[in-house]
């Protein structure tokens, strides 16, 4: 169980800044405030910053500006082994001159632990993993998976407050990597510690995270639950980044509280919510959900307003239909029902009426594009 007493400010970036060449900022202005034991992932595209962020925390580069804090203590001002920060990257980076059990026992050695104690805790670690057969070998004799496995008994085999991983899984097949994403999640709540994961992958980052950091240019652009950012995001990166997304290009025509009214560039009005726009005649990009798109006119809020739509192209896959649609223009509009025995399969060629429940189509900003 995370120790609640001290439950805030475990880990805190504080308007990070950090550039390389001394001109370019990778990452602009950085804040973040991580609770002990919570898992949060950097989520984001290739060269947003999260690598360079997780060095930071670890150490290994310094922020141009800002502070990093551990436990409430500079990070700067903490001495790498007193850090108690364990680290699991991609390309495993075992060494392979040792054997397993060598290389568990080698991050305890560089803290100056005695023989019996690294022995004990070097079996602890590898039962954990559920390696404990195979300290002998060396790396060269495991599979992918289990190497990886061993890079994570590594990097808690000295019981570290913090663990920081960075692509973990990326070199792993499909299913080796779901397995692994359930064992990762399940060991770290398990021991309580806190953990900064970092990948590119959002349905990894969705299922492993407590919460997740999504990365674009050096900046977080949402830092929320999973769901929160699935189902509430505050801009259209993130709206797009996370999840299949249709959008809808207008001009805002109306805004009233938690109501706007969107003029589409085909010139049809819809409902929308406001989230990332705030004046009438501001351009618009608005988002909604797959399956939140309604094609059963009596399940719509009276007085909303629907939308002609084309039938393209009908999927099925097993589970749910996913049926593509053309609406005000756009001919990759996709809409997923479920396959229950009375669910319409929509033909291709057909002519629909769709709408959606205006909380559940988010106006946000229009990327100048
Ligand atoms: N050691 C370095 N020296 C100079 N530039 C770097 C270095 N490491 C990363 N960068 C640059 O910083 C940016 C962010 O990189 P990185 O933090 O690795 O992103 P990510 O992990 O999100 O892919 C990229 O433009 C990258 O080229
Ligand atoms: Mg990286």
């Amino acid at each position: 169980m995370p120790d609640t007493s001290r439950n805030d400010a475990f880990v805190e970036f504080e308007r990070v800044q950090k550039s390389y060449d001394g001109v370019q900022l990778v990452v602009k202005d950085l804040n973040l405030t991580m609770p002990k034991g919570e898992f949060l992932t950097m989520l984001g595209p290739s060269g947003s910053g999260k690598t360079t962020c997780l060095m930071m925390l670890a150490g290994f580069e310094t922020a141009t500006h800002g502070d990093i804090r551990l436990d409430g203590k500079p990070i700067n001002n903490i001495p790498p082994h007193k850090r108690g920060i364990g680290m699991v990257f991609q390309n495993y980076a075992l060494f392979p001159h040792m054997t397993i059990a060598e290389n568990l026992s080698f991050p305890l050695e560089v803290r100056n632990m005695g023989k019996s104690d690294r022995e004990a805790k070097v079996k602890r670690a590898l039962d954990m993993v559920e390696m404990g057969a195979f300290g002998g070998r060396r790396p060269a004799q495991l599979s992918g998976g289990q190497q990886q496995r061993i890079a994570l008994a590594r990097a808690l085999v000295f019981e570290p407050e913090l663990v920081l991983m960075d692509e973990p899984l990326g070199a792993l097949d499909k299913q080796l990597r779901e397995k692994m994403q359930f064992e990762i999640t399940h060991l770290a709540h398990r021991l309580g510690i806190t953990v900064v994961y970092v990948t590119h992958d959002q349905t990894e980052a969705l299922t492993m995270s407590d919460r997740v950091a999504v990365f674009d240019d050096g900046r977080i652009q949402q830092l929320a639950p999973p769901d929160e950012l699935y189902e509430k995001p505050l801009n259209s990166f993130v709206a797009q980044f996370i999840g299949e997304n249709n959008t809808l290009e207008g001009t805002i025509r109306e805004i009233k509280g938690e109501r706007c009214v969107v003029q589409l560039d085909d010139g049809e009005l819809i409902d929308a919510k406001p989230v990332n726009v705030s004046q009438v005649g501001e351009r618009t990009r608005v988002s909604i959900r797959p399956e939140r798109v309604e094609i059963n006119k009596d399940r719509l809020q009276e007085g909303a307003h629907t939308l002609k739509a084309e039938v393209l192209e009908f999927i099925y896959m097993g589970d749910i239909f996913r049926t593509r649609l053309k609406v005000a223009g756009n001919d990759e509009f996709v809409i997923k029902t479920r396959n229950a025995p009375d669910q319409v399969r929509l033909e291709p060629g057909t002519q629909i009426d769709i709408g959606w429940l205006p909380e559940d189509c988010r106006a946000l900003d229009a990327p100048s594009r």
